[in-house]
């Protein structure tokens, strides 16, 4: 299949981020932090999809954001009092952190006036990408999936398959109600990748009640979209929470018979969105951290133990 905008191994140029949300599971710390610069141990969540985005070789990240969240874009800025003060003192580690967002990848506004939805969001960027770009991925800042890479296997599927591809991954059943959930299909294979990997997607539904979800796969903040997903968007209606849906959009799409593939992710998936998410995630971060980690293991523990002793009391005392 010929990709106009192969530039680079994906064929991404444009990674799209929506981030125009008003994040009220996070409240009351989102009445002045963007939840998506909220730190996972030291790197807010939109720093870790910069990455991400660069690692895939795109070259421009298209921010989603509200007229209410400029520090969105400053936080990609240069600096430059703040660079020469750390400079001046010999901090050249802390010139590293401060510059590298800016170094990781260009970034360009979008400003979404209200949080019409995320198909609304994504409606938006079309006004960034260049004309012979024909796909563009989205990569929810709520979204950390690890380790980095699942998009490149997407790339890989459409070049083989066509269409759009999205990342989905297996929940249990009773947790579907959070999600979009696919109905799939199994395909003989699909881009060298083992075919329990690679499914065809014959319908996406929003959220639903476990009992009526048609299957366990879940949609999982990764989408490589067609840019044929700009017309279904102009023509969905607002859907769940009365906004305008991209699961509505792509389920537009594979009515019209687009091809819709999922890459299954074989990997981990962290939900910064919350903070039920948001607690483990910078656990498990911290965890990993070189200077950080020990202590916190040591922390934890200690921390464990504090609480098994209470809860042991608290039982005791009922008996
Ligand atoms: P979420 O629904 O998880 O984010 O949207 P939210 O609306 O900020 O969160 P809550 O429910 O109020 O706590 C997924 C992603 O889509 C973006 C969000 O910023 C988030 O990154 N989004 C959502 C938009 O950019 N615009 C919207 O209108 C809605």
């Amino acid at each position: 299949m010929n990709m106009s905008s192969d530039e680079t191994p994906s064929g991404v140029k444009t990674v799209v981020v929506p981030a125009a949300g008003m994040g009220t599971r996070f409240l009351p710390a989102t009445k002045t932090v963007p939840k998506e610069l909220l730190p996972v141990v030291d790197t807010p969540g939109i720093e870790l999809i910069a990455e991400e985005a660069s690692v895939l070789g795109a070259s421009r990240l298209a921010i989603i954001t509200a007229p209410n969240k400029p520090e969105l874009l400053r936080h990609f800025g240069q600096f430059p009092n703040l660079v020469d003060t750390l400079a001046e003192r010999g901090k050249d580690e802390q010139v590293a952190k401060v510059r590298r967002a800016g170094d990781l990848i260009e970034p360009v506004a979008v400003e979404q006036a209200e949080p019409l939805g995320l198909g609304h969001a994504v409606g938006l960027a079309e006004s960034v990408l260049d004309a012979d770009e024909d796909a563009f991925a989205v990569m929810l800042p709520d979204d950390l999936v690890l380790p980095m890479g699942v998009m490149e296997k997407m790339a890989k599927v459409r070049a083989e398959l066509g269409g759009s591809v999205l990342c989905a991954f297996e929940v249990a059943p009773e947790e579907v109600y959070n999600y979009g959930v696919f109905d799939v299909e199994e395909i003989a294979e699909g881009a060298d990748l083992p075919a329990d990997q690679v499914k065809r997607v014959v319908g996406m539904v929003e959220k639903p009640d476990p009992a009526d979800a048609p299957s366990n796969f879940v949609a999982a903040g990764r989408y490589l979209l067609d840019r044929a997903v700009f017309d279904a968007l102009g023509r969905i209606e607002p859907g769940k929470g009365g906004e305008l849906q991209l699961t509505d959009a792509i389920e537009l799409m594979i009515k019209e018979g687009h091809p819709v593939h999922v890459v299954v992710h074989d990997g981990k998936r962290h939900d910064l969105g919350n903070p039920a998410g948001y607690i483990p995630a910078c656990v498990d971060f911290g965890l990993s951290h070189p200077k950080y980690g020990p202590g916190l293991k040591k922390a934890i523990t200690a921390i464990l133990a504090e609480h098994e002793a209470a809860e042991a009391e608290s039982e005791a005392g009922g008996n």
